[in-house]
């Protein structure tokens, strides 16, 4: 790695799905500004992230947001040494919307550009809170699109041990709080519900994939969640959605953490890492936490804020990448299906 003897601004972007992100972070680990505009309030009506809308939302939202990243960073654009934007993988109308405003910028102003891979965002967002966390460590990334069991050996280097073979993680969150009822984003919903909930009330099953050792199966808990409801309507019994949230979130718990430690055994990690939206679930936290604890393993995980997507991990991303001396260039573009550690 370059050493370099200045402190380094990045303007990290962040637009792959219904946030609207824009951040300034200094050497990759101090957010001076971290601003999220979120489009919730609209896919609320549709029950989902609407991409035609989100790509709209984007566009009216993208430069003010990043005029008040950079002045609440107390910062010219002047002052930034590179701009690091999300350029996959995500929904493509959306991602093309901050790679062309970044790219515009870039032209603009001559800063380098740098395009960041968003799971390695989610990842490093746990950098920012953790001065002294470094690779290597496996850190499982649980998000609305992806769920994916990853060993960081280095900067910019990432073995995936792991991923969903069907629904992400959140994804399910989502459809079966849409399924009791809660509505949309179901993750939160079904997080709070469930305290008051028994998660022994209901046996749903913890699906382990014949496949690969360490990955993930979500939609046939999903199917047992639907068939579980149907079946209680026909017998006319009363649903208690307080036990059902929090049955089906002792479900994915369960498995999220029997498929971690396992990779944690095997690996010899001292290090582990939550990383994503439904890295913010508090079950799912105490659950790692407790299971790291009695391990011996040292336990990470961002704050709420930096869980959910938001572009001060875009640009913590972005720093070890531009540091590494990673550039795009003005042909840079957006890819909806972009694989982890690949350039971009
Ligand atoms: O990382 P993120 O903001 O977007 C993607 O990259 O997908 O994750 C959003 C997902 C949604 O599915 C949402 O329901 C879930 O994270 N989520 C949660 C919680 N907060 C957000 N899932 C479970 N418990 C939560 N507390
Ligand atoms: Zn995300």
């Amino acid at each position: 790695m370059e050493v370099i003897n200045k402190d380094i601004y990045i303007l990290g972007i962040e637009s792959s799905c219904d946030e609207t992100a824009a951040s300034v972070v200094r050497n990759g680990r101090e957010v001076l500004s971290n601003v999220i505009s979120s489009q919730i309030d609209i896919h609320t009506l549709y029950g989902g992230v609407v991409p035609e809308i989100a790509s709209r939302k984007h566009i009216e939202k993208i430069n003010q947001v990043v005029r008040a990243a950079v002045e609440e960073a107390g910062m010219n654009i002047a002052d930034i040494d590179a701009i690091a934007v999300t350029a996959g993988p995500g929904l493509i109308g959306p991602l093309l919307t901050g790679v062309s405003f970044a790219k515009g910028m870039a032209f603009a102003s001559g800063k380098p550009l740098v395009g960041v891979h968003h799971i390695e965002g989610h990842i490093s967002a746990n950098y920012i809170e953790n001065k002294e966390l470094e690779p290597e460590f496996i850190c499982l990334v649980v998000s609305g699109g992806h769920t994916h069991l990853v060993r960081v050996v280095d900067y910019g280097k990432y073995e995936i041990l792991g991923a969903t073979q069907d629904d992400a993680a959140g994804e399910a969150f989502d459809k079966v709080a849409r399924a009791i009822g809660l509505g949309y984003p179901g993750g939160p919903k079904i997080d709070r519900v469930s305290k008051d909930g028994n998660p022994e009330a209901i046996k749903f099953p913890r699906a382990h994939v014949a496949a690969g050792e360490y990955d993930f199966s979500f939609s046939g808990l999903k199917s047992a969640v639907l068939n579980y409801l149907n079946s209680m309507e026909m017998k006319k019994e009363k649903i208690v959605t307080e036990d059902v949230a929090a049955s089906f979130q002792k479900a994915v718990v369960d498995v999220l953490v029997a498929n971690a430690m396992a990779a944690v055994k095997k690996y010899g990690e001292k290090k582990f890492a939550l990383a994503g939206g439904v890295a913010s679930n508090s079950a799912l936290r105490e659950a790692m936490e407790e299971e790291c604890r009695i391990r011996g393993i040292s336990f990470y995980r961002p704050s709420p804020v930096l869980c959910t997507d938001n572009a001060a991990m875009i640009a913590s991303a972005g720093y070890y990448d531009f540091i590494r001396g990673k550039r795009a260039g003005l042909d840079l573009n957006a890819k909806a299906n972009l694989k982890i550690g690949y350039s971009c």
